[in-house]
């Protein structure tokens, strides 16, 4: 749902989805133990589904892979 539908079905989906599982798998291998601190914030929007904000705690870091850049 969230790249439409039909047609106009979004034309960056793939490179969208690439870009989220990299950023998401990135965070999670850096802050292994992170963890929810607070109650989620939803959007208060008829047509969009999602979170203002989802306070966290990031617990201790890895180094980056890429340090520098
Ligand atoms: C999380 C990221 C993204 C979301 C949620 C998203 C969402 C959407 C949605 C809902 C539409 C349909 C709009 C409509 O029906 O009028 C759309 C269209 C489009 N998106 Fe995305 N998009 C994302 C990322 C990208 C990226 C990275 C690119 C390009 C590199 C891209 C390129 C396009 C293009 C060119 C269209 C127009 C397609 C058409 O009208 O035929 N989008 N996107």
């Amino acid at each position: 749902m969230a790249f439409g539908a039909g047609i106009h079905f979004c034309l960056g989906s793939a490179l969208a989805r690439l870009e989220a599982t990299a950023a998401i798998a990135e965070i999670m291998r850096r802050a292994p133990s992170l963890t929810s601190a607070g109650t989620p914030e939803r959007i208060a929007s008829p047509v969009l589904r999602g979170l203002r904000s989802q306070p966290v705690r990031l617990g201790a870091l890895t180094a980056p892979n890429h340090p520098g850049r």
